[in-house]
Order: structure tokens, then C-alpha cells, then sequence
């Protein structure tokens, strides 16, 4: 069997640690690796495998596109974008979308088109407020609007005009509003920060706050979005609605494909201002706009938070039984299970060891993000997995 691990670590430029599996194959919420072990998958990408692993839908439309039309320019019309673009804009809040390749690359989009509404329609102001322990991804404007200086040290100078206030804190956001200030970016639950959900006032609070000073609220819904946590957007559960969201992860399954969506008013953009080669390619957008209809017509989101209220209640209960667990948080399909010291990773590999994939998305945190499509079962037989591992690294310690 070719040595896959040998060949990454003398080619392959080292930005991460893997898992030690190689996958190659992957079918609904189950992968395969090289050696024909199956995997529940509950970590999907993360949270971008939203209808599984090589769904019907999404292998027909890769198809079908394929043999259509893979791609052409921006300079021309193509009919998958502006199909999906008006699905969007029709089950959003949002009237106008542009289309990227990630989720860095749409709230890149994001920030621009913040930027040159703060310069035409704020005088002049530039500045976004941002969370502490935010991702928003791995470019240079992101890693400068993400809340980890772990991420950002390395790569230093920061580039300006983002300022950093603790999450779910309103008066922190209001005390660091100024003139300067353009808008806010929030995730709706912090995903990579650890599964990280506000209090329910929170969402509103800030979309108030914006209205008083007349500030753009930017959604990052890269990982919320799409049905994750058990609306179509995360925004809908707190009754508000943003001025711009960003889209990207579950949209098109695994396809790369993102967006960023606005409301008309901030909707800025003329020509020459944003553009992308590969954004929103003829490809993409079928799949996206297949994976998307699939999610409303049949009505995904409800399935989810349907999950979202019996995984709660599960991994809650599993608090009662492990002294290494330490509460679990989280909405729909996106929980993070804590633990009461820093293990995940040892309980990450055990689960691996017993065939299923999560992640430790904290030192002493484990996160669950399956397919949306996940069935009862295999939530079950993934939990009973998690379970013992849990138990095993935890000492089998019984409360
Ligand atoms: C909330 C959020 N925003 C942005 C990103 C970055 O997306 P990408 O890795 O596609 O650039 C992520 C990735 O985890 C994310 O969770």
C-alpha cells in the first residue's frame, strides 16, 4: 500500500496536523480510508459536507454541468449563477449576492464592500468591529479581523482598521463604536472558537446598537449557514436581520463555493470593484444551486433543529455520567462537547480508533458537525462511540 504519510511529510508544506487516516472514499455520513475501515463522519469538512458524502444530487450535478459548460468568465452571463443568486436572494433578507471560491475570499468581499459604504454613505469611516476567538479565515484581512493572535503574530504587519471587543458583550461593542467605525462582524455561534453561542439578547442588542449609529452588521455564516443550526440562516433564530452575510462550507456540499449576500441599501459595488476568475463559475453554482434547493424543498432546516434538540438533550445527559465532560453547547447540528480538562485530542484519536471522526476544535473542547442529513442511527451509534471514548480517556470515571 503506497505510504501516503511518508510522501506528505517530504512534499506537502506543513500548515496543520493531520489525523493519521487517509480517506478514499465516502458515501452519506460514512468515509473509507486506504485499508477499507469505515468512519462515521461527524466532522464533514468541517461542516461542509452538509448533504453527505457524494450525495445523488450533488454527483448529478457535477455530472451534468460537466458535460455542459465547467466554465466561463465573469465577462459573460452563465444561467446556474443567477439561478442560484435569485434562490438566495428569495429565502434571504438579502437583495443582491456575489459569488467567491472560500469563506476568507467572501468575507473579504464583505469587508470591501463595508469599506466603500462606510467611505460613501459614513464620512469616510473604515473600521469594523470584530469578536475575540473569531474566525473569519486565513488571508492577510482576515487574520487580522480574527480574534486569535496566534494565527495573526506570525504574519505581522496587521493590516489596519479592525478592532477586537469579547463576544456576547454589547457594551464592550458600544464602548469601542466610534466615528471611525463602519460596521460589525460577528458569527452568528463562534464555530472554530470553539462552538461559542450567545446569550439569545445578544444578536438583537448588536442589530439595535447598529440602527442607533447607523452601522453596517455583517454576519459571518460561513459555518452557520445553510441549515447548520437548524434554520436556513442562523440570523433567523434571533429574529434580526443583517445588513450583509457570508456564505460558504454546506452551500454546494464539498464544491468550493461561496458568497457574500447584501441588502440593497449597502449594496455599493460599481463596476471595476470586485471581481474573481473562478467566483461563481458555471460548475460551483449548479451544485450549489441543487444543494440549496434540496435544503428548502425539503425542509433541512426543520430536520435539523429537530437533531439539534435531541443531541442537546443527549450529550447534556452525557455530563451527568463522565467527570471529563464539562457541558456541552451548541444549536442544530453544530455542538461542541466541553470537557473538564484539556483531552480533546486524546479523545479525538480514540473515536478515530473506534470509527468515528470528530474534532477537537478547543484544547478542552470535542466538536459534532455532521451531515445534515445524518439519520437518528447514526447519530446513536456515533454518540454510543463518543461515549466510550469519553469514558476511556476520562478514566472510565462514572459520576
Ligand atoms: C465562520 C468562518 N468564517 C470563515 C471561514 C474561512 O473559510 P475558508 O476556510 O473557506 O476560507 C471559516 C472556516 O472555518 C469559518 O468557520
Amino acid at each position: 500500500m503506497t505510504d501516503w504519510r511518508a510522501i506528505e511529510s517530504r512534499v506537502f508544506m506543513t500548515t496543520g496536523r493531520r489525523l493519521p487516516v487517509v480517506l478514499v472514499r465516502g458515501e452519506g455520513s460514512r468515509v473509507w480510508d486506504d485499508a477499507g475501515k469505515s468512519y462515521l463522519d461527524f466532522f464533514g469538512g468541517p461542516a461542509v459536507t452538509s448533504l453527505g458524502h457524494c450525495h445523488p444530487v450533488v454527483v448529478e450535478a457535477l455530472i451534468d454541468q460537466a458535460r455542459t459548460l465547467t466554465h466561463v468568465s465573469n465577462v459573460t452571463y452563465s444561467v446556474p449563477q443567477l439561478q442560484l443568486a435569485q434562490l438566495l436572494v428569495e429565502h434571504s433578507c438579502c437583495d443582491r449576492v456575489y459569488f467567491a471560491n472560500s469563506g476568507a475570499e467572501a468575507n473579504e468581499g464583505a469587508i470591501k464592500l463595508a469599506r466603500k459604504w462606510g467611505r460613501e454613505k459614513r464620512s469616510g469611516a473604515f473600521e469594523v468591529i470584530c469578536a475575540q476567538d473569531a474566525f473569519h479565515g486565513r488571508t492577510l484581512a482576515m487574520l487580522a479581523a480574527g480574534g486569535n493572535d496566534r494565527y495573526r503574530e506570525p504574519f505581522a504587519p496587521v493590516m489596519p482598521g479592525f478592532v477586537h471587543v469579547p463576544f456576547d458583550d454589547i457594551d464592550a461593542l458600544r464602548a469601542a463604536t466610534s466615528e471611525r467605525t463602519c460596521a460589525v462582524l460577528l458569527e452568528p455561534v463562534q464555530g472554530e472558537g470553539g462552538v461559542n453561542v450567545p446569550d439569545d439578547d445578544y444578536l438583537p442588542a448588536v442589530r439595535r446598537w447598529c440602527d442607533e449609529q447607523r452601522l453596517l452588521l455583517i454576519l459571518d455564516e460561513v459555518q452557520t449557514g445553510i441549515g447548520r443550526c437548524g434554520a436556513l440562516f442562523a440570523y433567523e433564530l434571533s429574529n434580526i436581520e443583517p445588513d450583509i452575510i457570508t456564505l460558504a462550507k454546506g452551500i454546494a456540499s464539498g464544491v468550493p463555493l461561496s458568497a457574500f449576500l447584501a441588502k440593497e441599501h449597502c449594496a455599493v459595488f460599481s463596476p471595476g470593484d470586485h471581481g474573481s476568475t473562478y467566483g461563481g463559475n458555471p460548475l460551483a453554482t449548479r451544485v450549489g444551486y441543487e444543494v440549496l434547493r434540496y435544503v428548502i424543498e425539503n425542509d433541512v432546516p426543520a430536520k435539523v433543529a429537530e437533531d439539534g434538540r435531541y443531541l442537546e438533550q443527549r450529550l447534556r445527559g452525557l455530563e451527568d455520567r463522565l467527570d471529563l465532560v464539562n457541558g456541552a453547547r451548541g444549536k442544530g447540528l453544530l455542538w461542541a462537547v466541553a470537557l473538564s480538562r484539556d483531552a480533546a485530542q486524546e479523545v479525538v484519536l480514540d473515536c478515530l480508533e473506534r470509527g468515528l471522526i470528530v474534532n477537537n476544535v478547543r484544547p478542552n473542547a470535542v466538536r459534532l458537525c455532521p451531515a445534515l442529513t445524518v439519520s437518528r442511527e447514526e447519530l446513536d451509534e456515533g454518540l454510543a462511540i463518543l461515549e466510550r471514548a469519553l469514558a476511556q480517556v476520562g478514566g472510565g470515571a462514572a459520576k
